[in-house]
């Protein structure tokens, strides 16, 4: 990959040249593809983790072999101080912060009867309140930002359509559209865009256990496209987000789901 990305020119259109961003859960699954794409398009990259800083700084070394500044930023994305030193972090290393992904999540599923108090918390704590608390955070940044501004929340599919066990992150994920809608109306005055992705079923450490054998010919069978998603499938859909080419765009929740919701 990184021999295409030297070789052949990026578009000026789809170029992140110059901008900062900060991914969270950068480290592994979709948040790892995104960041390395980002970097790809030029972008400098912040990655963000909050347990495995072996795998954060491999995504790290990956970036410089690309040519970009990357720093490993530890923080629990539902933790406002946490959250406010992080950022504070990313600005002081890297200068400025124009693109924000919040990617970071978790999944606890349970069916309703059996669900626990404190699980239901941490889910919307880390999921939706997480999001919250990193745009808020960076908004200063974003807003000078100007045009260049770029938030994407990484919501689901589930978010949109529901799930049986999973009524918890169904309502985080939900929760992140209606909080897209609101920030991009919010920002838009100064040019800033905020959208939302909504992936399918993506081939990662959260769906590992569930995409197995039977279930996996089951949810083959639901997918028009007849296929599994990966993480670089939702890494493309925020790179084009925020690069210029999407800089018309906003308050919008972009499927990735290969038809399985239409
Ligand atoms: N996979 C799918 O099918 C799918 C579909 C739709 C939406 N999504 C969404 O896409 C996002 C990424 O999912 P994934 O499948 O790539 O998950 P994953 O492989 O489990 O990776 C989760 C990432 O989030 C980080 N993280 C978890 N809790 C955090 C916290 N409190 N603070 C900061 N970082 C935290 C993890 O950091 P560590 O490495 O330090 O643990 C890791 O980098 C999630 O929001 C998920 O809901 C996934």
């Amino acid at each position: 990959m990184a021999e295409t990305a030297q070789s052949f020119k990026i578009p000026e259109s789809l170029s992140l040249e110059g901008r900062v961003a900060l991914v969270t859960g950068g480290s592994r699954g979709i948040g790892r593809a995104i960041a390395l794409l980002l970097a790809e398009r030029g972008a400098d990259v912040a990655v963000n983790y909050t347990a495995n800083e072996s795998a954060a700084r491999e995504v790290c070394d990956a970036i410089a072999g690309l040519g970009r500044r990357a720093i490993a930023v530890r923080c629990d994305v539902s933790d406002a101080d946490s959250v406010e030193a992080a950022v504070k972090r990313v600005v002081e290393q890297l200068g400025s912060l124009a693109l924000l992904v919040n990617n970071a999540g978790i999944s606890i599923d349970s069916l309703c009867a059996r669900a626990r108090e404190e699980d239901w918390q941490r889910t919307i704590d880390v999921n939706l309140k997480g999001a919250f608390l990193c745009t808020k955070a960076a908004s200063r940044q974003l807003l000078k930002a100007r045009r260049h501004g770029r938030v994407i929340n990484v919501s689901s599919v589930i978010g949109e359509m529901g799930n049986a066990g999973q009524a918890m992150y169904a309502s985080s994920k939900a929760g992140l559209l209606g909080l897209t809608r609101s920030l991009a109306r919010e920002f838009a005055p100064r040019g800033v865009t905020v959208n939302a992705i909504t992936p399918g079923f993506i081939e990662t450490d959260m769906t590992d256990a569930g995409l197995h054998g039977d279930a996996r010919d089951r949810l083959l069978q639901q997918i028009p496209l007849a296929r599994i998603g990966g993480p670089d499938d939702v890494a493309e859909a925020a790179a084009f987000l925020a690069a210029d080419a999407g800089g018309y765009i906003t308050g919008h929740a972009l499927r990735v789901n290969g038809g399985l919701l239409i």
